[in-house]
């Protein structure tokens, strides 16, 4: 009898117009997959056997959830009949132009195994399986569907919360973010309201929202937590002097490159050695740039990183987060 943990074919769900990135990671990492029939957001691959769900346990970072394919029906029943090994049944859809998750109240517990059905047409729906782990988003299709707040200043507010969603990251009130590229202050805003405080970089305004929580110098911080301090200048001309002690977490969502910001992050984590995390918004002009993955994971390694991910998430457009914490 065919083990129902296992498959000749992976489908992988993502942003539209990643595809092609997707491909290249797969070839570059040299895993042996081949890719095969795809619609915009969802790409198949045939793979070598044995491969089971353990085989799954791959990075990469075009591919917001990657199943173990067990097949294409007719219709949703069909589709869901294929998955009762599943404990928890995610639905995903092409529609608006988006590969969505639909939402689902269950939160999946590590180690369990999670079906998902995808439809891509009235007649269209793909069955999948995959097994729930740390760093792994909970949400189906990897979307957590979440609606920016209206008086968030920028769409920043989004990448930040869906990040924190996706990596389940957990922040404490003794941490403290230093942001480059802060305004108008989406992140920060999002920061504060997790009970985050935060020194943001960058020589633009910042909206009154957030303009609210700020003090005139690290020294008034005392006892107002969470508190914004705005270092209104280039990060380049950043000293040890502005970010004072107990700094925990390096952000950037500078539009600038991804050199440009590791350069900038080396420098900071070494004025912030208490940095234990690492949470970059990394802005690509052509999604063929992710070639340079494993650089970027090295350049992270030297500043003392172990886990380091890169991940495109729902909200982002020719973006990436680029995650690295300590052990
Ligand atoms: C996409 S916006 C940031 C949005 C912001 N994180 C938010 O939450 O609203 C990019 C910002 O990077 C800033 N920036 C670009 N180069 C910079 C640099 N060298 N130092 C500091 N900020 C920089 C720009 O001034 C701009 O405000």
């Amino acid at each position: 009898m065919a083990d129902p943990l296992a498959s000749e074919f992976v489908f992988s769900l993502g942003n539209p117009g990643s595809e092609n990135g997707l491909k290249q990671e797969v070839e570059a990492m040299r895993l042996g997959w081949r890719s095969g029939y795809q619609r915009r957001g969802f790409v198949t691959f045939k793979v070598d056997a044995p491969f089971s769900l353990e085989s799954l346990d791959v990075q990469l970072a075009c591919s917001r959830r990657l199943c173990l394919s067990l097949g294409k029906s007719a219709t949703r029943e069909e589709a869901i009949e294929r998955l009762e090994v599943a404990s928890v049944i995610h639905h995903a859809r092409y529609f608006e132009r988006k590969m969505q998750g639909l939402p689902c109240e269950a939160r999946p517990q590590v180690g369990e195994i999670i079906g998902t059905v995808v439809e891509l047409g009235s007649a269209e729906f793909w069955s999948g399986i995959h097994r729930h782990t740390p760093f792994l988003s909970p949400d189906p299709a990897g979307d957590s569907g979440i609606l920016m707040p209206v008086d968030s200043p920028s769409r920043a507010w989004l990448k930040l919360e869906e990040a924190v969603r996706f990596f389940g990251l957990e922040f404490t009130p003794a941490d403290i973010v230093v942001e480059l590229g802060c305004a108008p202050g989406g992140v920060v805003l999002a920061l504060l309201r997790r009970g985050v405080s935060v020194i943001g970089v960058d020589p633009a305004k910042m909206a009154d929202v957030v303009v609210s929580s700020a003090i005139d110098n690290r020294d008034g911080a005392a006892g107002r937590e969470p508190w914004f301090f705005h270092c209104r200048k280039p990060a380049a001309l950043v000293s040890k002097r502005d970010l004072g002690h107990g700094v925990t977490w390096f952000m950037s969502d500078m539009n600038q490159s991804p050199d440009v910001v590791l350069r900038e992050c080396a420098r900071f984590c070494k004025m912030a050695p208490e940095i234990r995390g690492v949470l970059i918004t990394l802005k690509l002009t052509d999604i063929m740039q992710i070639a340079d993955k494993a650089r970027w994971f090295e350049s992270l390694a030297g500043m003392g990183f172990t886990h380091m991910r890169l991940q495109q998430l729902a909200v982002h457009h020719k973006e990436f987060s680029l995650l690295a914490t300590k052990s």
